[in-house]
This record gives structure tokens, sequence and C-alpha cells, in this order.
């Protein structure tokens, strides 16, 4: 870590830190991301400064780092949002996993010192060695049985299979579906749905068929092998996590009369769908 002298406001100099961060200034492949010197972030007063130990690479990273993600129907919105030639923001990384190194004057949740995890989906900047996040975000003191590699998998793929299995009102002895059992989002579903003691079937690929049954599918479908669709069975609730080869017209067959289609990967037409 380098020490500069950032900003001279008036006669008072204040000094602040730079540290290393992975950037990327142009959308493309990885070869975009570049390792380099960038300013350290210095919290405001609602905010924690966090060291960051461990972040991983979602599929939202790649597909913001890519703009591969739209799904038809946002129209030119998303670049908008995110910087029409180039990103806005450059430095990626949703979810964390840290220490406190210093807190804003207001917080009062987190101190320094305080191990801990979480994600912020409209900021990102994990990809870096330090990181600010607001104390009233998605941020929680790590259990004390994790590491923080396993703390920092936690949020992105389990927060979304939580929040659409949440919003089906799963239920105890519902049949569910995950499509994409294998993935981010899938191998969570898996286990939250069982916890919540519905009957699971997972769809994948045949490599990773021993995963997700090690995960507590009851059921698991080679989708290179079989088509759940063409099977005759039906789901309470199908959770498809994958973009452009599902939908729901493909999935309305298998679903009970009172049955729910959630895409997750989905776009503002599947949304429709969904209600
Ligand atoms: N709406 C939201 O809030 C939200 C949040 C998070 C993610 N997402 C979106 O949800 C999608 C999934 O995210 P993720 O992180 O779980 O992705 P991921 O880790 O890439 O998982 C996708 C899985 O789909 C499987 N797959 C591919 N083709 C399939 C097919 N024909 N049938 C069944 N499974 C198939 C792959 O498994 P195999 O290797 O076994 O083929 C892979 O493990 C992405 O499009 C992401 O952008 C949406």
């Amino acid at each position: 870590m380098q020490w500069t002298i950032s900003k001279i406001i008036g006669s008072r100099q204040i000094w602040k830190t730079s540290m290393k961060a992975v950037v990327y200034t142009r959308y493309g492949a990885p070869d975009v991301l570049q390792l380099k010197e960038v300013e350290k972030p210095v919290p405001k007063d609602n905010e924690v400064l966090i060291r960051v130990y461990a972040t991983s690479v979602t599929t939202g990273d790649c597909n913001v780092r890519g703009f591969t993600f739209v799904p038809p129907g946002f129209g030119p919105l998303p670049r908008l949002m995110l910087g029409i030639r180039k990103p806005k923001r450059t430095i990626l990384g949703v979810e964390l996993a840290g220490e406190i190194e210093a807190v804003g004057k207001d917080v009062t949740l987190f101190k320094k010192g305080d191990q801990v995890f979480g994600i912020d989906s409209d900021r990102w900047g994990a990809y870096a060695e330090y990181t600010c996040r607001t104390e009233a975000g998605a941020l929680a003191i790590k259990p004390a049985n994790m590491t923080y590699d396993e703390a920092s998998a936690v949020p992105f793929g389990a927060g979304t299979a939580l929040s659409f299995l949440r919003l089906a009102h799963i239920q105890n002895g519902q049949k569910a579906l995950i499509i994409g059992a294998s993935g981010g989002v899938g191998t969570y579903a898996i286990q939250l749905a069982k916890y919540y003691g519905a009957e699971v079937t997972g769809v994948c690929s045949t490599k990773n068929l021993e995963l997700v049954k090690s995960l507590g599918a009851d059921q698991v479908i080679d989708y290179t092998q079989e088509d759940f669709a063409r099977n005759g069975e039906t789901y309470d609730i199908i959770l498809d996590t994958v973009a452009g080869k599902s939908s729901f017209s493909r999935c309305k067959g298998s679903l009970t009369p009172e049955g729910l289609y959630l895409a997750v990967a989905g776009g503002p037409k599947d949304a429709v769908k969904m209600l």
C-alpha cells in the first residue's frame, strides 16, 4: 500500500492511502480487468470501511463486465444506468467477506475489528483491498464457523434463491423443480427448498448430477438425457435460473394448476408472466 496526498483543503492536508483494485474501464471479456492502484475509499458517516479478505466472481459481475446480461425487454435502460460507452463504476464485486477497519460517526451496528460478510448489488466495489458499505445494507457478522472464502460466496446465490422461494411462499410437502440446480443460485435453491420441506428435483448436466444429489435433491434430471417438460411430472414451484434456454411457455405444462413459475434469469416479459 502506498501513501499519497490526495486532497488539499484550505491549509489542511488530508492524507489518504491508495489501494490495489481490479478495475475495468471498458466492457468485454475477462482481459478487460486490470490490477491498478486506486484511491482508498473513506467511509461516510453511515458507512463502514471493510478490509476485503474474500470476494467472488458472480454471474452478475460477468454479465455487467461483458454487457451480456440484458434479457429482451429492458431496451436501452441498462446502458443508461451502467454507462453508455464505458462503465460508470469501474470496480466490480458485489459480495464479500472481510474485517471492518473503520466506521463512520453515525454507525452503531458495527465496530472496528468485526468480521463481516454481505452484498451490495447496486454499488459493487469488492474487487479491491477495501470497500465501503452502508451499515443499513445487506451486511452481517460472519458466523465464526465459516471461513472468509465460504462466507463471501453466500449472499448472491443464497439471497437470490431465498427471495424467490419466499416470493412463492414455499410450503412443506410441495414439489419444487430447480432448473440450473448446479449453479450459483440453484445450489442454494436446492438446499433452501429442502429446508422448507419441499420435495425437490434438480435439473443439471451429467457432470453435476452427484453434486446436486449431495446437496439434498430427491431427484436429479440430466438435461442432456431427459426433457423435464416431457416426462409427465408436475410441480408446485418451478424455479428457472437458466437464461435463454427455458421459458414460462416451455414450463407451463409441468406446473400444477396452482403452480408458480419463478423466472430468476428472465426479463420484464417473464416477470409479467410470473404475475
Ligand atoms: N433476478 C435476479 O435477481 C438474479 C440474481 C442472480 C442471478 N440472476 C440470473 O440468474 C441466472 C443464473 O445465475 P447463476 O449465478 O446461478 O448462474 P450459473 O452459476 O452460471 O448457473 C447456471 C446453471 O445452469 C445450468 N444449465 C445450463 N444449461 C442448462 C439447461 N439447459 N438446463 C438446466 N440447467 C442448465 C448450468 O449447469 P450445468 O453446468 O450442469 O449445465 C449452470 O450451473 C443468471 O442468468 C443470472 O444473471 C438473476
